[in-house]
C-alpha cells in the first residue's frame, strides 16, 4: 500500500521504511584519519554476493593466522564504546558491528587502534539489509542491539527495529543456544521488546521478564546520568531454542 509520502514523490515502489535517517554528521580529523588508515583493514563491504559473512571473515582471518571461535553481531553501535569494551573483554569472539553513521565508524576504528583489537569488523550499511543478504542462518552466537532509536512518535513506530518480522529474521540467524541482547532506556519500547521477543517461537527468555544487565555491557555516560536522575534502563536477553 502506498503512503501519501510515496504518491507525493511519485515513487512506484515505496521505499523501505528504515530504522534510521541519514545524518550529515561532522567527522573529527582523527575519525577521518582512522577511516582512511584503518578502514581498508577493518571495514567490510556491503556485498550481497557474500551470502555467509561469518565464513568469509573466518577465511580471511585464517590467512592471517587468526581464529575466532564465536561471532557476535552488533546493530547500531553508535560511537562504538560498548563494542570496543566488549571486544577487549572477549578476544576469542569476532564482533561484527553494523552502523550507518560514518563518524561513528571512524570513532570505533580509533578505539580499535587504541586498544589494538583484532577481533572487530565493521559494515557501514543498513543492518537490516546486511542481515538479510549476508548473514546465513544459524551462524551467530550473539546479537547486541543497545539503545536502538526509540522513535517515540506514534507515526514513527514503524521505524523501530524491534518488530516481529525482523526479530524472526534475527532469531533464524542465531545458532542454537545463541542469544539476543537488547537494551533500552525508553520504557514503552522496553515493553514492546518484551512483548515481541516473548512472542517469537524461536526465542526463550533467559529471565523472568527483564534481565539483570550482563556484566559485559558497560554503563554508558548517558545511562549513568539517567540512572542518577531515576530513569530506568531495561535489558532483555533471549536465547535461541
Ligand atoms: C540511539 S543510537 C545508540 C548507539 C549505541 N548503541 C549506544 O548505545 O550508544 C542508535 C544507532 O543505531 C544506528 N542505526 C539505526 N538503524 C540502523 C540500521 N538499520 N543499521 C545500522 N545502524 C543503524 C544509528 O545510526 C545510531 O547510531
Amino acid at each position: 500500500m502506498s503512503t501519501p509520502e510515496d504518491s507525493a514523490t511519485g515513487v512506484a515502489h515505496p521505499r523501505a521504511v528504515r530504522s534510521f535517517v541519514t545524518r550529515a554528521g561532522r567527522m573529527t580529523t582523527g575519525q577521518a584519519r582512522a577511516l582512511t588508515d584503518l578502514g581498508p583493514r577493518y571495514v567490510l563491504p556491503y556485498d550481497p554476493t557474500i551470502p555467509d559473512l561469518i565464513a568469509y571473515c573466518a577465511d580471511q582471518e585464517r590467512a592471517s593466522g587468526q581464529n575466532h571461535l564465536k561471532t557476535v553481531l552488533e546493530i547500531g553501535f553508535g560511537m562504538g564504546q560498548a563494542t570496543a569494551h566488549i571486544a577487549a573483554l572477549k578476544p576469542d569472539t569476532r564482533f561484527i558491528g553494523c552502523e550507518v553513521h560514518e563518524p561513528g565508524v571512524g570513532a570505533l576504528l580509533k578505539l580499535v587502534d587504541a586498544l589494538q583489537l583484532s577481533n572487530v569488523r565493521i559494515v557501514q550499511h543498513d543492518a537490516v539489509e546486511v542481515l538479510r543478504d549476508m548473514i546465513a542462518p544459524g551462524t551467530l552466537d550473539g546479537i547486541h542491539i543497545f539503545f536502538p532509536d526509540p522513535w517515540p512518535k506514534k507515526r514513527h513506530h514503524k521505524r523501530r527495529l524491534i518488530q516481529p518480522a525482523f526479530v524472526h529474521e534475527l532469531a533464524l540467524r542465531l545458532a542454537p543456544g545463541g542469544y539476543l541482547h537488547c537494551a533500552t532506556d525508553w520504557q514503552a519500547y522496553a515493553e514492546q521488546m518484551l512483548q515481541v521477543l516473548g512472542a517469537e517461537p524461536l526465542l526463550v527468555n533467559t529471565a523472568e521478564g527483564y534481565a539483570p544487565r550482563p556484566d559485559y555491557r558497560p554503563l554508558t555516560k548517558f545511562e549513568l546520568r539517567g540512572l542518577r536522575l531515576g530513569h530506568g534502563v531495561w535489558d532483555l536477553v533471549f536465547q535461541r531454542a
